[in-house]
C-alpha cells in the first residue's frame, strides 16, 4: 500500500485519554472480564489494525487463560466514515466452534463493521460471543449491536493514537488525541 503525503493535520495539544488513564481503565476491564469468565478459557479475536495495542495490554491484564487470533476487516468509505460494506482482508486461523469468544475492537462508531463481523462469527457456532471495545461512540450508532465491555465513551469527533489511525498515521502515539477540524 502507499501512504498519502502528510496532510496539514492538527491534533489536540492535550490528550482526550492519557496513557495513564488508558492503563487504569484496562485494569478495570480486565477485572470485570476475569469475573465473568471465571474457570473458562477466552478466545480473544482482535480486529486489526486499530486494536493491536489495546489487545496487547488487555491480554496481559486479564488473568483468565486466553488464546488469541486476529481478523482484518476493511470497510469501504472515506478516511473518517464507514460505508457499511465490509471486506474480510484476513480471516481467523482458529476454529471458534464451541469456544468462548471475546471480540476486541478499537472503536464502535456506526456499529456496521462490528455487526457484520458478529454475524459472520455467530455462523461459526461459538459457545459464547461477547464484544469489548476501547472506545464507544454511542451517538453515532446506526445498529443495535450489543457491546459488553466499554473502555471509554465519547460523543462526536475523530481520534487518533494508541493504535488508532488517520490514513495509517498516529497509531504510534502513546495516548489518544482529537483531530481538530474533522
Ligand atoms: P463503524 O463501522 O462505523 O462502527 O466503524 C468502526 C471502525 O472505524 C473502527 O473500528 C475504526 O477502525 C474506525 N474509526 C471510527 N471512528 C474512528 C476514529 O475516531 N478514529 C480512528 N478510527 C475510527
Ligand atoms: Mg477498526
Amino acid at each position: 500500500m502507499t501512504i498519502a503525503p502528510t496532510p496539514k493535520i492538527k491534533l489536540s495539544s492535550e490528550p482526550l485519554f492519557s496513557a495513564a488513564e488508558i492503563a487504569t481503565r484496562i485494569e478495570d476491564l480486565a477485572a470485570q472480564i476475569d469475573k465473568d469468565y471465571h474457570g473458562r478459557e477466552i478466545l480473544m479475536i482482535a480486529v486489526l489494525k486499530g486494536s493491536f495495542l489495546f489487545v496487547a495490554d488487555l491480554i496481559r491484564a486479564v488473568k483468565t487463560p486466553t488464546v488469541i487470533d486476529f481478523v482484518r476487516l476493511a470497510s469501504y468509505g472515506s478516511a473518517t466514515q464507514s460505508s457499511g460494506i465490509i471486506e474480510v482482508r484476513k480471516d481467523l486461523e482458529m476454529s471458534i466452534k464451541d469456544k468462548d469468544v471475546l471480540v476486541v475492537e478499537d472503536i464502535v462508531d456506526s456499529g456496521l463493521t462490528l455487526e457484520s463481523l458478529r454475524t459472520m462469527l455467530l455462523n461459526r457456532q461459538p459457545a459464547s460471543l461477547r464484544i469489548c471495545t476501547l472506545i464507544d461512540k454511542q451517538s453515532q450508532r446506526v445498529t443495535d449491536v450489543p457491546v459488553d465491555y466499554i473502555g471509554f465513551s465519547m460523543d462526536d469527533g475523530f481520534i487518533v493514537g494508541y493504535g488508532l489511525d488517520l490514513d495509517e498515521r498516529y497509531r504510534d502515539l502513546p495516548d489518544i488525541r482529537i483531530v481538530e477540524g474533522v
